[in-house]
């Protein structure tokens, strides 16, 4: 039985499509090993966004190539093997086999090639149409949490990434096969669901199938109304668009207790300027109306964001109002990321003019008030009670487990493994800078 080494970088999308990987090959007779010197075929799934993360993966192969004992064939699929294609196999020594990020239902064909005929192989086709979406047990990220992707691709072309390109155009699942899988997950002893894609609120699916009994403003609160009908425990989902986030995805938390109080909302930059080079389609003045529909709302929501600096002609001015709208907002946690231009991307034509030195400034300097900001935040969790999902044993602690509240904070607590896979009450007795720790109650 030949074996599988698979390693995985980058975003959600990736940790699922990772995992729909595994099932198959694992199906096809493959052993899936976490043993990469064992490994027949080392698969390395790659992201792109950023050149720090595409950098991985030349240092990866290199390691691979470079370890004793035996050689395995290298594979690369995600973000960098659709955008890279054929180049790769020049510019990296030892790249076997390529598959893009439709393509990724073949990659048994594309093992069973190289093994069989030991040359290189590229797929960068699109999906077949009875692509299978559901994972196997042994093969999720967590036996009580799953992503199910809703959405795929991105229509907005945000002047600074790559995803429109490495992933392509927006295409949705059916309702009805969403729920299908949601259910399926449910019986199988899942507890929290992420409805995952890179702009959910973008989900427009061709048919009504599955959403048919369910009213909402936009197909993709239709579709929360929908999971949450399923009955299962918890439902999150991400990443949000502020254009398209319209105030019935607040009404549906409302309305429902299984959907989570976590909206991850990236806004990017709080200068009006920058949004508009970066062609978000939001101001900041529009970006606080969403927020505080949030924060009108019975629900204590957490709001969780992305924010860039150094953008191209970002200047001191506007790094200013992206300081003072982090103070305004509140946000529960945010990633601070430094400009990284994107080939292909039409900012990188623009002039990449914040210096690295200035960037890493901007980027020190933000992540300070947001700590600062975070911590009053995280204060107000002090003695109150939250229903936290024991999902394992904490690595720092053996005798504690950790786990997300529904507001979809890490929380410590001390407890048997017995509880593993139960929604529990903690009160939260202890502040740590990203965490909490509690007590059962
Ligand atoms: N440079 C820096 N950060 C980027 N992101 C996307 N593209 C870039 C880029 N070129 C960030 C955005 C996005 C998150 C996933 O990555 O903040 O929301
Ligand atoms: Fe990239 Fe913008 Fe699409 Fe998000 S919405 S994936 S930032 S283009």
């Amino acid at each position: 039985m030949k074996k599988v080494y698979l390693e995985t970088f980058g975003c959600q999308m990736n940790v699922s499509d990772s995992e729909r990987v595994a099932t198959s090959l694992q199906s096809k007779g493959f052993e899936i090993t976490t043993q990469q010197e064992s490994a027949d075929i080392v698969l390395i799934n790659t992201c792109s966004v950023r050149e720090k993360a595409e950098h991985k993966l030349y240092t990866r192969v290199g390691e691979v190539r470079n370890a004793a004992g035996r050689k395995p064939f290298v594979g690369v699929m995600g973000c960098v093997a659709q955008l890279d294609g054929e180049t790769l196999f020049q510019k990296i020594a030892g790249v076997d086999f390529v598959v893009g990020t439709r393509a990724v239902g073949r990659v048994s064909q594309a093992i069973e090639h190289v093994l069989e005929h030991q040359d290189t192989y590229i797929d960068l086709g699109e999906r077949d149409i009875d692509y299978e979406w559901s994972v196997a047990e042994n093969q999720r990220h967590s036996p009580y949490v799953a992503f199910v992707p809703i959405i795929e691709g991105c229509n907005k072309f945000c002047t600074y990434c790559i995803v429109p390109f490495s992933r392509g155009r927006e295409v949705s699942l059916s309702a009805s096969e969403i729920v299908r899988q949601v259910l399926e997950y449910r019986r199988q002893g899942v507890k929290e669901i992420h409805l995952i894609g890179q702009n959910v609120n973008s989900y427009r699916p061709k048919t009504e199938s599955g959403l048919e009994e369910f009213a909402g403003r936009t197909p993709f609160s239709r579709l929360l109304r929908a999971v949450a009908a399923t009955g299962i425990e918890r439902i999150k989902f991400t990443t949000s668009f502020p254009r398209d986030f319209h105030a019935d995805i607040v009404d549906a938390i409302n309305e429902h207790p299984n959907l989570c109080n976590w909206v991850h909302l990236p806004v990017q930059s709080g200068s009006s300027d920058v949004l508009r080079r970066m062609r978000r389609g939001h101001t900041v003045e529009s970006y606080f109306k969403k927020v505080d529909a949030l924060k009108d709302s019975a629900r204590d929501i957490a709001l969780t964001t992305d924010i860039i600096v150094g953008f191209p002609g970002e200047t001191e001015k506007d790094f200013l109002d992206t300081v003072a709208m982090v103070d305004r907002c509140g946000f529960d946690s945010a990633y601070i990321f430094k400009y990284s231009p994107r080939p292909g991307t039409p900012a990188f034509a623009m002039k990449d003019d914040v210096t690295p030195a200035e960037k890493t400034r901007r980027f020190r300097e933000l992540e300070a008030v947001q700590k600062r900001v975070q911590r009053k935040r995280l204060e107000r969790y002090r003695g109150k009670k939250v229903e936290v999902l024991a999902e394992r044993v904490s690595a720092r602690n053996p005798d504690d487990l950790a786990g997300h509240s529904t507001c979809h904070k890490l929380v410590n607590f001390p407890a048997s493994k017995r509880l593993l896979g139960n929604i529990v009450n903690v009160r939260i007795v202890d502040i740590k800078s990203n965490t909490l720790y509690g007590e059962i109650c």
